[in-house]
């Protein structure tokens, strides 16, 4: 049996891009737009366009740029909300509105100050006046991950019947456990009617660094759709990550769940959104960080040189990174060292090798990695004849 393909939901340009610092001129979000409809998301959300006139120019722009992707604009349970987000998607070929409301005990009480009742009519309206524009129509239930079961399976029931073509059912505060996620999303199969007429959503936070496990979770028990972002950028700890979710899912075929992403443009989009962003990369972060293909301790760079698998789940070359690498440093063993110095012309034999590393762990010790400059000099220095 081929696997399922779940939907990737990209929000680099919604949710990703509303944090403080990472703000994105009109040309640079057209760029990244472009970029993600390479990469092969399924759907761009591309702004909030109640939310300034720039945003609606910009939701608007990529609307009428993008070819195969559906292009989603945000807005409340508010009739201008919506209003405007339909104006700003009118070009698109492939427009969603994706419009919702709080549904939590804390929500409905501190911030709308109302009542489930009301909640519940707010989202019918709403999602019956998204349908009158577009035929895609996705729900939000925000803060779903501290709503309860049943409230949630009822205004996600009558928001299918009212027109919603897609559930989402966002973690807002990153505060579920994956068992606990999973098992909302499996709450809701088994217990909203028409839920096999529509999609269910995952949107996760990683408040606890929970965010990928919790999207795995959610299409392990029937989501088919992952709304994540580029490097994980979101609000506070951000969104799930989407190059984590991808590679998961492509990591463990057994699963028989699958993206539409090309993974080896995962690297370059990386890099892309890092740098129009300003917001750099942890270097051990999953997939793109700077290390995630990097060996340092001498049994591991003695391993992946006899073979990669050893120490390397991926092949960075499926996400676009051109090799591992060897780095040198005072963990580093002989295997290590001679295979740097393979690479740079020196083929020693075993006498000259042990030369070498005693030279080079005197160097080791006082740097923090040591470059092919150094391993130069050493050879001159100590007079090395290969
Ligand atoms: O985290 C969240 O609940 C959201 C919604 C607006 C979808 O971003
Ligand atoms: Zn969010």
């Amino acid at each position: 049996m081929s696997a399922q393909k779940i939907q990737i939901f990209d929000t680099t340009l919604r949710d990703g891009e509303q944090v403080p610092g990472c703000k994105l001129n009109m040309d640079e979000k057209l760029v990244i737009a472009r970029q993600l409809e390479l990469l092969g998301v399924d759907v761009i959300e591309a702004g909030f366009p109640v939310s300034s006139p720039g945003d609606f120019e910009a939701v608007k722009a990529i609307a009428a740029q993008t070819k195969e992707a559906t292009v989603c604009g945000l807005s409340r349970a508010v009739e201008q909300d919506i209003r405007i987000a339909a104006e700003a998607l009118a070009t698109a070929r492939n427009p969603r509105i994706h419009t919702g409301i709080g549904t939590s005990e804390s929500h409905i009480k501190f911030k709308l100050r109302t009542t489930q009742e009301k909640v519940m009519e707010r989202a019918i309206e709403a999602v019956r006046l998204a349908k009158s524009f577009v035929e895609d129509v996705e729900f939000y239930a925000e803060d779903a991950g501290r709503t309860e079961n049943e409230f949630l399976a009822k205004i996600c029931e009558a928001a299918v019947k009212a027109g919603a073509t897609v559930l989402n059912i966002p973690d807002t505060t990153g505060y579920c456990l994956p068992e606990e996620y999973g098992a909302k999303i499996k709450y809701l199969y088994e217990n909203v009617k028409g839920i096999d007429r529509v999609r269910l959503s995952t949107h996760c936070h990683n408040d606890l660094g929970l965010a990928t496990a919790n999207s795995i979770a959610g299409v392990v028990n029937g989501a088919r759709q992952i709304e994540c972002t580029i490097n994980g950028v979101g609000e506070r700890a951000g969104n799930t990550a989407l190059e984590e979710v991808v590679m998961i899912l492509r990591q463990h075929p057994y699963l028989k769940l699958d993206t539409n992403v090309n993974s080896k443009l995962l690297a370059e989009t990386s890099a892309m959104v890092s740098h129009m962003m300003r917001m750099p990369v942890q270097p051990n972060k999953a997939i793109v960080g700077s290390n995630a293909f990097s060996h340092s301790s001498g049994i591991h760079q003695d391993g992946v040189i006899k073979h990669r698998e050893t120490y390397e789940i991926i092949d960075p070359r499926d996400v676009g990174v051109p090799d591992s690498s060897i780095v040198l440093t005072a963990r580093s063993g002989r295997a290590a060292l001679a295979y740097r110095l393979q690479k740079i012309g020196y083929n020693f034999d075993k006498g000259t090798l042990d030369k070498a590393y005693a030279s080079f762990l005197q160097i080791a010790d006082s740097k923090k990695e040591v470059v092919d400059n150094d391993l130069h000099t050493l050879v001159e220095e100590k007079n090395l004849v290969t």
